[in-house]
């Protein structure tokens, strides 16, 4: 299948694209490195993923905000899906620069419906987020739960996202995939992420910056538990879906730290602030409508996850230096 994929530069971008590329699929990235974080990581994610696929990945540079530039890619690679992923992500930023994350996280994706809709591309899997659950005083999160507390402009555009994904599929018989994904980590995570930081900060003997008294929790997923939850949404081929991806386990923030601690062979230097505007106390994802429709089973534990990216950490960092 021919795959239109945003943000395949990115950290979860480049994972994906690496499985469709391993499954034979054919992807057309779409990716403007925007400097979020550090372009040289972006471009390197995709000297990677180029060295798997060879021509059957196509890596176009261009923004999303851009509905000319969008229009002529379909027009030019004709894909047959497309997996949403660009945005802007982040809670903390977005409350700096709400009005970015409404252009891209919102007007973007309606660049892509339109440009879907006019050449009769009909199925999306959309990256929405477990921040759209708010503070939600249930735990675990379901699909069920009501979401109109979004905590944060980055919480509000991916909630957004979710609803004009819903009306495409109304309206156009569109077949929609959306998934809240639950605080992702593996080798390649963005740099500004608690456990890329924290990682950084201790290898190098830095204050831990630890908003909170530690005890907030978070249900961390491992990269290729998503990328294996994403695989099995390929085939979906109509309807408006709408699953959580985590692996249902929570873990403290100072739990977090002394995980890191280990796998690091060092100790922290744990500098503690008060919580920031925006942060959620929890995350627990309820799996059981993934596990149930699509077979979506994650099974890497944070022992194993922790221990895979600091390995993979201390390999870039000898690259580097290198
Ligand atoms: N990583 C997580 O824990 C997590 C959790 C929930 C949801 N998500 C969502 O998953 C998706 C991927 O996240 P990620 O962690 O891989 O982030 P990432 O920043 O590594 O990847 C996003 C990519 O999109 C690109 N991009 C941004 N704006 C663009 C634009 N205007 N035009 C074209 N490309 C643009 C960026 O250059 C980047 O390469 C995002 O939609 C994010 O909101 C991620």
């Amino acid at each position: 299948m021919k795959i239109l994929l945003t943000g395949g530069a990115g950290f979860i971008g480049s994972h994906f694209a690496e499985r469709l590329l391993e499954q034979g699929h054919e992807v057309v990235s779409i990716d403007n490195l925007n400097p979020f974080y550090d372009p040289a990581i972006k471009e390197q994610n995709l000297r990677e993923i180029q060295k798997k696929g060879g021509r059957r990945f196509i890596d176009i540079r261009g923004d999303i905000r851009d509905r000319k530039f969008v229009e002529e890619v379909f027009e030019a690679h004709r894909p047959e899906e497309v997996v949403h992923l660009a945005a802007m992500a982040g809670v903390r930023p977005s409350i700096a620069e709400p009005l970015l994350y409404q252009e891209v996280n919102i007007q973007g994706t309606m660049n892509l419906l339109e440009a879907m809709r006019s050449r009769n591309v009909r199925k999306m899997i959309f990256a929405s987020s477990s921040s759209v659950y708010g503070n939600n005083r249930k735990v675990p999160f379901s699909e069920d739960d009501n979401v109109d507390n979004p905590i944060s402009p980055y919480a509000a555009t991916k909630k957004a996202g979710e609803l004009i994904c819903y009306t495409y599929h109304h309206l156009f018989d569109f077949s929609m995939v959306a998934l809240r994904f639950f605080t992702v980590y593996g080798p390649r995570q963005r740099p500004e992420m608690a456990i890329h930081k924290f990682t950084r900060l201790i290898d190098e003997g830095k204050p831990v910056p630890m908003f909170g008294d530690g005890t907030s929790k978070r249900d961390y997923t491992y990269i290729a538990d998503i990328v294996d939850g994403m695989m099995r949404t390929l085939d979906i081929e109509e309807g408006y879906h709408l699953y959580n991806l985590g692996e249902s386990h929570t873990t403290s923030l100072r739990e977090l730290i002394t995980l890191i601690e280990k796998a690091l062979g060092k100790q922290a230097q744990i500098q503690q602030l008060p919580q920031q505007p925006g942060d959620v106390d929890i995350t627990y994802a309820d799996i059981s409508r993934a596990k149930r429709e699509l077979g979506y089973d994650p099974h890497t534990s944070m022992e194993e996850g922790i221990r895979r990216f600091v390995a993979w950490y201390r390999e870039s960092q000898e690259r580097l230096r290198s």
